[in-house]
């Protein structure tokens, strides 16, 4: 389907034995100007040298990424973070040393050295430093921030195992580090902590109650919609992000209801001849029945639902299903970041019951 532009080396790194050499052979790619997938706690990453504005270029390339859709620059010592961000205030500093390593991204005002094609021309950098085993090892063989969008092309779900990295990506990148399936399977948070005030751009791995916790005050959740007039505070706001293939209705309410609502809601479009797959957790399966179920999880185990979001919605993609219906559930903890990436697929097809 995608034109091969250069074979993809796939080394597996499951086994600490091996990953000294492969890394090395990572490092060199890297240095080289190439581009390499590795895992991060969150979903898989597609790195280029942070500093080389050419080898940059070439990720977007790759993903199909609009130019002014800027990246997260990867780092392994907070240490790094003063020759990639100038003003780092005292409340940064406290994030980093508290959420370090882990899904925190930090948008601070960035230095010179940061290529501009990194940050879309902006005078600002999202910066993060991975819990990925594996992830820090590549940053620490190569010796270099690593700039790393999501390894997925773009418009599709976040890769969350080498598999899926492979699906979208073989033939338009050097390599990939296949390290298995990511544990926190949605993306990083990400917070302008410009000015020392935090605001909250994407709701991620770690969930904003979190970072009030540390701070001391609460985080501004950012909402913004496309109506013509003011720039988005982060450039990704306003690119469609995953849609399934098939239309996606969420619907939203009290629990005991969701059920008499979905199974009409099903039975309608059955009739009317539609492949109807279902995206629910373990319980509401369980009360539902019948084939073609995604199960997302235990409602009550966030971690569960956000870690196999991307996995399940990658299936629905390769499934016959010409209509989804997904569960919706509450916007608490690391939900917040499920829910986010659910209504983003919705798109406006999200329903409320009563
Ligand atoms: O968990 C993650 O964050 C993963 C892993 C690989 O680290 N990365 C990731 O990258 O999700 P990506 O490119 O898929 O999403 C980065 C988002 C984009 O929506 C982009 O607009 C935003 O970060 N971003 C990057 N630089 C920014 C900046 N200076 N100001 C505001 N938003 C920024
Ligand atoms: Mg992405």
């Amino acid at each position: 389907m995608h034109k091969t532009i250069c074979e993809t080396l796939i080394f597996d790194v499951k086994e600490s034995a091996v990953a000294p050499l492969v890394l090395a052979e990572a490092a060199r790619i890297l240095a080289g100007g190439g581009l390499v997938a590795f895992p991060t706690e969150t979903v898989y990453g597609l790195g280029a040298n942070a500093l080389d504005a050419q080898a940059v270029q070439k990720i977007y390339l790759a993903k199909g990424r609009p130019s002014d859709n800027p990246l997260i620059v990867h780092i392994n010592e907070v240490a790094q973070l003063q020759e990639l961000a100038r003003e780092i205030p005292p409340e940064a500093e406290r994030l980093a040393r508290h959420f370090w390593p882990g899904p925190l991204t930090l948008v601070l005002k960035k230095q010179a050295a940061v290529p501009d094609v990194v940050t879309g021309a902006m005078d600002s950098v999202a910066v993060r430093m991975p819990a990925h085993p594996v992830a820090l090892a590549l940053l620490r063989a190569s010796g270099r921030p690593i700039a790393a969008p999501s390894a997925n092309l773009a418009g599709r779900p976040s890769p969350s195992t080498a598999q899926h990295v492979i699906d979208d990506l073989a033939g338009r990148i050097d390599a990939v580090l296949d390290g298995g399936s990511c544990a926190v399977g949605v993306e990083s948070t990400i917070l302008d902590i410009r000015g020392g005030c935090p605001l909250l751009l994407r709701p991620g791995g770690v969930t904003p109650q979190e970072i009030s916790d540390v701070l001391g005050k609460k985080c501004l959740q950012v909402l913004w919609q496309e109506n013509g007039g003011t720039a988005p505070p982060s450039p990704g706001l306003k690119y469609v992000h995953y849609a399934p293939q098939a239309p996606l209705y969420l619907v939203l309410g009290p629990q005991e209801k969701l059920a008499v609502k979905i199974a009409y809601l099903r039975d309608t479009f059955q009739r009317r001849g539609k492949h109807v797959a279902l995206l629910l957790s373990r319980e509401l399966a369980f009360e539902l029945g019948g084939d073609r179920v995604e199960i997302l999880g235990s409602r009550g185990n966030q971690a569960e639902l956000a870690a196999n979001l991307y996995r399940a919605l990658r299936r629905l993609d390769k499934s016959s299903a010409e209509l989804i219906i997904a569960e919706g559930y509450s916007e608490t903890g690391l939900a917040l970041a499920v829910m986010d990436r659910l209504k983003k697929a919705a798109g406006s097809r999200v329903l409320v019951v009563e």
